[in-house]
């Protein structure tokens, strides 16, 4: 070959060598700042202090010797693969109670207990994007392409009622407020619950398990999401759902949490026998009959909106 060609391919290599580098160096750097390899880096810190170098020599040695992973909760009876606690290190760690976000221990240590971390995962309660890893990815707040944003705290008994049907067992108010409102409401004349009361309305038995993708946003201001959705419809089922003939006195916020925790509880799934609750065997779920007939309704909340 002649050498200036050889020379041209040489300096070829060369910069073909140094930009593959580069490209490298800079994947290193972005990994570096990885969001979760931060807080594990500040987590390891945290631990350090709390521990006792003393007491504790192995232990201590073992913390400062941590390198970032991706700690993972695999639940195979949703197939979820859930990487939360990459960032939220000290969930059930008492040591942790009251340190700051991402590492703070669980609120409810107790009913952390009733559900491990490693068998239950955190996304059945709290919904959200288990195998991201960076705050927004795990849909803390409503992402558009994600249709089961966090749970708001206000509706977070709603995921209780997904597996315990006995609210009164588990001290859910807001499901038992929800359920009387139901009934009070006559929400039954039009809408259906496992069987009991009328079909003017869609039937609910299954709403929790509804695909968020199916409702209608286009009325809504804010995020797509279902919750948004549920609480706003409450609010005024007209503006969301135009021509709706759901007529309901004026609710208070507190009501509207209620409503919405109980309906999006109602669900058909079946778990296998580890993850269903128990209930008494006398346990009876309370009916929500009190069928009254459409006509009757409409006149009724339009009476009480006369009286205002
Ligand atoms: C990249 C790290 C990271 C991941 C992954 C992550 N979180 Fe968080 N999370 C945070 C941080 C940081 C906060 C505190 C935010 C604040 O205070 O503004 C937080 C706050 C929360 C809160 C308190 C309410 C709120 O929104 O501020 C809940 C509940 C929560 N996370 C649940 C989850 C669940 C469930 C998952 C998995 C689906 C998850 N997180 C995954 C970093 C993370
Ligand atoms: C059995 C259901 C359940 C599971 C499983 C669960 N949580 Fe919770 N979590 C709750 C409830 C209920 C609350 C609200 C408790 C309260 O306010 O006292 C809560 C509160 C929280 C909060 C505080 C929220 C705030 O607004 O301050 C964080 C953070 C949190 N959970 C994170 C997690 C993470 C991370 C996991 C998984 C490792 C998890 N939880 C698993 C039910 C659950
Ligand atoms: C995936 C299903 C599932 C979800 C969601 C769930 N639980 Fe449970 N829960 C269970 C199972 C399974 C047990 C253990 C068996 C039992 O005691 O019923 C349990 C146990 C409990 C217990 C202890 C009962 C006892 O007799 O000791 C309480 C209290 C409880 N759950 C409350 C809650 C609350 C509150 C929520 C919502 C924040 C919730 N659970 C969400 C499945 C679930
Ligand atoms: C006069 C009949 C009527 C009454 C009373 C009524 N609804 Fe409805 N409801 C409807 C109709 C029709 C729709 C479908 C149109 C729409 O989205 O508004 C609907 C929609 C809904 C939806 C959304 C269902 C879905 O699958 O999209 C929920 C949830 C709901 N109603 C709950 C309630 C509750 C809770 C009450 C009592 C507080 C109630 N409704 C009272 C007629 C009624």
């Amino acid at each position: 070959m002649e050498k200036a060609v050889l020379r041209k391919l040489t300096l070829l290599c060369v910069i073909c060598g140094l930009a593959g580098l580069a490209l490298l160096g800079m994947t290193v750097v972005r990994d570096g700042k990885r969001e979760w390899k931060h807080y594990q880096e500040e987590y390891r810190e945290l631990l350090l202090k709390k521990i006792s170098r003393d007491r504790n020599p192995a232990f201590y040695q073992r913390v400062a010797g941590m390198k970032p992973e991706i700690r993972q909760v695999v639940v195979g009876e949703w197939n979820e693969v859930e990487r939360c606690t990459s960032c939220h290190l000290g969930i059930d760690d008492p040591l942790f109670a009251g340190a700051g976000q991402p590492f703070t221990a669980h609120p409810d240590p107790e009913l952390l207990k009733k559900h491990p971390v490693e068998k239950f995962g955190c996304t059945i309660c709290h919904g959200g994007q288990g195998l991201a890893t960076t705050y927004a990815g795990a849909s803390h707040k409503t992402i558009a392409d994600w249709p089961v944003p966090m749970v708001t705290k206000g509706l977070m008994q709603s995921r209780c009622g997904v597996c315990h049907k006995d609210f009164e067992a588990i001290g859910a108010d807001k499901l038992i407020k929800g359920r009387e409102l139901f009934k009070e409401m006559h929400c039954a004349g039009c809408h259906k619950i496992d069987n009991q009361g009328g079909v003017v309305g869609p039937d609910l038995s299954a709403f929790a398990d509804k695909d968020p993708g199916s409702f209608d946003y286009a009325n809504l201001e804010g995020g797509h999401s279902k919750q948004a959705w549920v609480m706003e419809h409450f609010k005024n089922p007209k503006k969301v759902s135009p021509g709706s003939p759901m007529q309901l006195p004026a609710l208070n916020d507190q009501q509207i949490e209620c409503l919405s925790s109980y309906v999006l509880s109602l669900s058909q799934r079946e778990f296998t026998r580890q993850y269903s609750a128990r209930v008494r065997a006398d346990f009876v779920p309370p009916g929500v009959d009190g069928i009254v007939p459409e006509t009757e309704l409409s006149a009724t909340a339009e009476d009480e909106e006369g009286d205002k």
